[in-house]
């Protein structure tokens, strides 16, 4: 295929020459125009006028502005053939995390580039921005950070089972700074880590959700789990924090389609679960779930769904779950994990009160950081009832 840079018309270039200037220009002006809606409320309250100052920012707090490339994607732009009856307006206003805008300071570090240019390396900036309620991020104009010596990934099905190339990852954010740093990390590194021990495909990976007899244990079996429908009717789903991916492997192994939701906490998750060859979403637990209501299979989640997730947070995710579950859908809540008193006060009720038919509920001790701490898991499979009232 011909390089773009080389057949494409001067005029096209002059073309996109013209939308960035102007859009730049439509950023200050809409920036002028627009500012007092950006400025932190308690900061307002005490300016008497936003002013506007020569290098563009307005708000007089200097821990207070907000990048001009933020604005330029957040402001209202109208849209080219005027109202549209499908979005019952005739402007667009370019969606970002409701909370953007507490974290100026980062926010800046994050919107500054060149246009057109390379983005910074700041996968772990981003993360945090992220992880405390900047999501989704921003769209940014600029070509992520890439390995210089890309290695494509090896073909299926050998992929679902193979260490992918280091040099398939940008390895800045991480402390290991390859894949075999990951895999001997359990046995190397003190400390914790999320998913310690998930890159090692020939260690724990290797048998999860397949024993063929799960003895009224909390670890089910997938095809337990699939044994409570009709076969073939369980096709598409999610697992919402899926570590490596090897939930969607195995059920790729069944002609079942999962998309894993993962972050990079310290390792390539991302990367990873997309080198195997099943989907990766980069969604945090607070984000509303991309699917439309009544349209999934199954949702499964492990050793995510815990106490750590407060719980009014929890209570909104779990009617997501219920929400994008297709009636008679299968919601494998897999080792969710709270302290003894907690579970008959607080998550039992909770989750009871979603809807969910119970197919399978088990508890059992959480014994890995001492009896004393009093922990306890749950696994339960619960089924969305085919008459939901609503
Ligand atoms: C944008 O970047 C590409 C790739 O570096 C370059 O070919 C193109 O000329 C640039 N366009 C403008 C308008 O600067
Ligand atoms: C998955 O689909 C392929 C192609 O349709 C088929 O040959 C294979 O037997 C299926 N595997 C399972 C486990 O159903």
């Amino acid at each position: 295929m011909d390089h773009p840079q080389t057949t494409r018309p001067l005029t096209t270039n002059l073309f996109l020459f013209f939308l960035l200037i102007s859009s730049n220009l439509l950023t200050f002006f809409l920036f002028s125009s627009t500012s007092c809606s950006f400025t932190n409320p308690t900061t307002t309250s005490n300016v008497p006028s936003p002013r506007i100052s020569e290098d563009v920012y307005v708000v007089d707090d200097e821990s207070q502005r907000l990048p001009p490339e933020f604005i330029a994607f957040i402001s209202p732009e109208e849209l080219p053939f005027g109202y549209t009856k499908n979005f019952d307006s005739d402007t667009i206003y370019p969606p970002v995390g409701q909370s953007c805008t507490l974290f100026a300071d980062e926010l800046r570090h994050y919107m500054s580039y060149k246009v057109n240019g390379s983005c910074p390396d700041d996968e772990l900036l981003a993360q945090k921005l992220l992880l405390k309620g900047c999501e989704p991020l921003p769209r940014r104009r600029c070509r992520p950070s890439a390995p210089a010596k890309y290695a494509e990934p090896l073909p299926l099905p050998t992929s679902l089972w193979s260490t992918p190339s280091d040099a398939s990852v940008v390895w800045t954010a991480y402390t290991c700074k390859n894949y075999a740093c990951l895999i001997n990390r359990m046995r190397t590194q003190k400390g914790f880590d999320d998913c310690k021990d998930c890159f090692d495909l020939n260690g724990r990976e290797k048998t999860r959700w397949t024993a063929t007899n799960s003895g009224g244990g909390l670890d089910f079996a997938i095809d337990e789990v699939l044994g409570t429908k009709k076969p073939g009717t369980i096709r598409i789903g999610l697992d919402i924090g899926g570590g490596t991916g090897t939930f969607a492997v195995r059920m790729r192994e069944r002609n079942i389609t999962i998309v894993t939701t993962s972050m990079n906490l310290n390792g390539p998750f991302n990367s990873f679960i997309a080198s195997r060859g099943v989907v990766p979403l980069y969604l945090s637990i607070s984000q509303r779930l991309p699917f439309f209501d009544n349209t999934l299979d199954i949702v499964h989640s492990m050793h995510v769904l815990s106490n750590w997730i407060p719980t009014t947070l929890l209570h909104f995710l779990l009617f997501d779950v219920y929400r994008v579950l297709r009636p008679g859908g299968l919601f494998w809540l897999d080792h969710f994990f709270c302290v003894e008193e907690q579970f008959e006060e607080v998550y039992a009720p909770l989750i009871d009160n979603i809807g969910f038919k119970k197919v399978k509920w088990v508890v059992g001790r959480k014994l890995d950081r001492g009896p004393e701490l009093r922990e306890m898991y749950l696994s339960a499979l619960l089924e969305k009832p085919l008459k939901n009232s609503w």
